[in-house]
């Protein structure tokens, strides 16, 4: 099993080039099944999550051509070609491994008039429910019947109709899932309470690329005018808002100074303002942002919500952050309702956290202990290397494969700018 060691205390110094967003690039690979034309993504990351999602997609018929795979090689360019759809099957045994393949849902119901996609389940950090996916599509026609643990959805004979969504919470997957659908449906589509996180807008102007008519984009209230068909589209993923906010902590914890190249500040949302409230220096460059952190960090508090508000899936890291900061942070987690797995952990290397309920208080300590730990989903894993950078001695993080899931190259990024890290225990 491989495991991470990471020997703390060196401040970050120099750059770091930011990869792809993982959860842009995921809907968009699921947008190539909307034409029988090419759709090719730029800037792809190399990530587990993706080539998950690659292993589905030709089982559906797409054909995929992936450029720049030499390990040298930054943000590969995959070409993906619909022609022809020869199965709408998502079975268990690739939904289990990587929850977000649900999002060939929606397309795959626009472009045949049917899906059968398996039931994604739950996963460490919630029970990840999709009845909100469900719902939308229904609004749009379609006919919904649960089997075996699978998703039977049917289109009308004409296919599907435009439609009034309002989501009762908001839902970035639920989202997605229904802008692929209503592109092609027949007639207006207007969804309230829309999802607006920066991934969203991506995969909106990736489809008006593509000849989509989607109007609101950005905001809470999308207006869709369906179209016959769509055309292939050349189209570059948006950099990883969530590993520069993770980089960032690792950099500030570190007391150093990292310019992280390709970031884009104007994606960040309220988690800039979290980082300055604490203490960290945080500038645009011409070239991305450059973070600095040479006092000690300020207990603040934070609650997560969707964008623009604080993004839960910074939480963890940030709570590592705040772990050696001067004072008391109250963390509030109101997305999902299992995303404290990384306290115990935290708390075996000297962290001093109460969880009650979905509420965190973290009393800042001077320092941080090396330990053995566990990782138990993928922003916990970081957590846990983001607090191991700034320990005192030796961490080794097991179960790593949650890190593989969402962070390019991270030992080699990290290692370039000082850290000292190794992976071993491979094969
Ligand atoms: C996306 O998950 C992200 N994943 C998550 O990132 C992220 O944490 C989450 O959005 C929130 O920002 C991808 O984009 C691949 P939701 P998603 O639907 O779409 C409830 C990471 O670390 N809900 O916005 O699954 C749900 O239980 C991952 O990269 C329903 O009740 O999240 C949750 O409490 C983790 N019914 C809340 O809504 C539904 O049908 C928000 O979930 C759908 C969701």
């Amino acid at each position: 099993m491989e495991k991470i060691i990471v020997r703390g205390g060196k401040p970050l110094q120099g750059k770091i080039r930011i990869s792809g967003a993982k959860n842009a690039a995921l809907p968009l690979m699921c947008a190539s099944i909307l034409t029988d034309e090419p759709l090719t993504l730029r800037n792809l990351p190399r990530l587990a999550d993706i080539d998950t999602l690659q292993h589905l997609l030709n089982q559906h018929g797409v054909s995929l051509t992936l450029e720049g795979s030499r390990p040298e090689d930054f943000g590969r360019v995959l070409t993906m070609k619909a022609g022809n759809i020869t199965s709408t099957l998502a079975p268990y045994d690739i939904v289990r491994r990587m929850r977000a393949t649900v999002l060939v849902l929606g397309p795959l119901l626009a472009r045949c008039g049917e899906a059968t996609v398996s039931l994604p389940g739950g996963c460490a950090i919630g029970t990840r429910p999709i009845d909100l996916h469900l719902m939308a599509l229904e609004k749009l026609g379609a006919k919904i019947e649960l089997t075996a643990g699978y998703v039977k959805a049917i289109a009308p004979k004409g296919g599907l109709v435009g439609g009034t969504i309002n989501f009762p919470t908001v839902s970035v997957g639920a989202t997605e899932n229904i802008l692929m659908a209503a592109v092609l449906a027949r007639g207006e589509t207007v969804i309230e309470n829309a999802a607006c996180e920066p991934e969203i807008v991506d995969l909106a102007h990736c489809l008006q690329a593509m000849g989509a008519g989607i109007d609101g984009v950005g905001t809470g209230r999308l207006t869709v005018q369906g179209v016959s068909r769509l055309h292939g589209a050349t189209y570059a993923v948006m950099p990883d808002r969530i590993e520069t906010g993770s980089y960032i902590c690792a950099t500030a914890i570190t007391g150093g100074e990292v310019e992280l190249l390709g970031a884009r500040a104007n994606t960040m949302g309220a988690v800039l303002q979290a980082f300055e409230l604490a203490g960290v220096v945080i500038n645009e460059t011409v070239n991305g942002i450059l973070v600095k952190c040479g006092s000690r960090l300020r207990g603040i508090n934070i609650s997560t919500a969707p964008y623009p508000s604080f993004p839960t899936d910074m939480q963890a890291q940030f709570m590592a952050m705040l772990s050696c900061a001067e004072g008391a942070s109250v963390i509030t987690e109101s997305i999902f309702e299992n995303r404290y797995m990384h306290v115990p952990e935290l708390g075996r290397m000297g962290a001093d956290i109460t969880v009650r309920g979905n509420t965190a208080t973290v009393r800042g300590v001077a320092e941080l202990n090396g330990a053995p730990v566990m990782a138990t989903d993928l922003r916990a894993s970081m957590s846990l290397v983001i607090a191991g950078l700034a320990a005192k001695g030796e961490t080794i993080i097991n179960r790593i494969y949650h890190l593989d899931r969402g962070y390019e190259r991270l030992e080699d990024k990290l290692s370039a700018v000082g850290a000292d890290i190794e992976r071993i225990g491979g094969g």
